[in-house]
């Protein structure tokens, strides 16, 4: 009897070995939901996504939330009436997450959170859930060392202190918040002092920045040593405005981003920015692809899959323009 028992535990524990393989290797049904479309950063995210996870044989749909939670929560509820094997979810609000969470759960979906990062407290309402991104500590405080590793420490007007416009991206997500925070943190911790002179929200979007350094520098024109953008797309639009009002990087002001865009990596080669850092796109859409493949498996999940942030200065951006 023992016997008998022993020989069906073990076929039992072979069949979900086998499960666990085959649910690796056969081709899954994979909803991506990304908060909008309209975004530089996520555009060149959820384009490497999907090439990833179709490369690998699996079913990808990807859909819009075009910046609205009402909308995006109804997109994943088809989703799961369409029975797809794992959700890969960017959310609009960082604050949905719990009711999305109840819904994934009671669907039994596991679902990967990525760029927009659930509180901690949140992660722990289910264990088929995980989150992929990057420390936006990081990325603010490589933003404060790049200013205060210039020649003359981010100071042109020469007062003593380092005078900053902050663009901030959405206030509600940790990535703006820990951009503003650490990069001004960094700029301390060199033992610099810092003023700031303005400081407002610009939603991550380029017309936003070039329109909020515009009036930054009419209102504070030869005060303002830096301009800080909590991401690349905001600081583009401040290149133009910056140029319009005769100002000049590198001679009279810094400037600098996060992401690494194609066009900031550019613009850093040629002097216009001051520096960005590299928000690594690739690293971080392989790693959420690996991790909902994994998670489809059955397989046991982090709470968090953490990609490093790399600084690009003029001395490095050749290799990063060259990828
Ligand atoms: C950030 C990125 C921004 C924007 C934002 C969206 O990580 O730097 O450019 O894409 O995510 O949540």
């Amino acid at each position: 009897m023992k016997k008998l028992l022993a020989l069906v535990l073990a076929a039992v524990m072979m069949l979900g070995i086998v499960s666990v393989v085959s649910a690796e290797q056969k081709s899954l049904k994979i909803g991506v939901a990304i908060y909008k479309y309209d975004d530089n950063f996520m555009t060149l995210y959820r384009t490497e996504l999907e090439k990833y996870l179709t490369e690998k044989g699996h079913q990808v749909t990807i859909v819009d939330g075009k910046g609205d939670q009402a909308e995006q929560t109804n997109q994943i509820n088809s989703f799961i009436a369409d029975k797809v094997d794992v959700l890969i979810v960017n959310l609009v609000q960082s604050t949905a997450a719990a009711t999305v969470i109840d819904l994934v759960k009671a669907a039994d979906i596991p679902t990967v959170f990525i760029n927009r990062e659930p509180t901690a407290e949140d992660m722990q309402l289910w264990d088929k859930i995980a989150y992929v991104g990057a420390d936006a500590r990081q990325s603010g405080t490589f933003q404060g060392e790049i200013i205060a590793e210039t020649e003359n420490k981010g100071d042109y007007n020469g007062n003593g202190t380092v005078d900053y416009v902050m663009l901030v991206g959405d206030p509600e997500n940790v990535d703006a918040q820990y951009r503003t925070e650490f990069s001004i943190k960094a700029l301390e911790d060199a033992g610099l002092k810092v003023n700031k002179l303005f400081e407002q929200r610009g939603d991550w979007a380029q017309e936003k920045g070039q329109e909020l350094t515009a009036n930054a520098l009419a209102q504070f024109g030869k005060d303002v040593d830096v301009v800080f953008a909590n991401n690349d797309a905001m600081a583009l639009g401040a290149v133009q405005s910056i140029e319009a009002a005769g100002r000049v990087v590198g001679k009279d002001i810094y400037l600098v981003g996060v992401d690494a865009l194609p066009e900031a990596v550019q613009l850093v080669l040629e002097g216009k920015m001051t520096g960005t850092v590299l928000n690594d796109h690739i690293g971080q859409s392989h790693t959420a692809g690996d991790v909902a493949i994994k998670a489809a498996a059955g397989e046991t999940l982090e709470k968090n899959y953490t990609v490093d942030y790399v600084k690009v200065t003029q001395t490095n951006a050749a290799e990063f323009a060259a990828k």
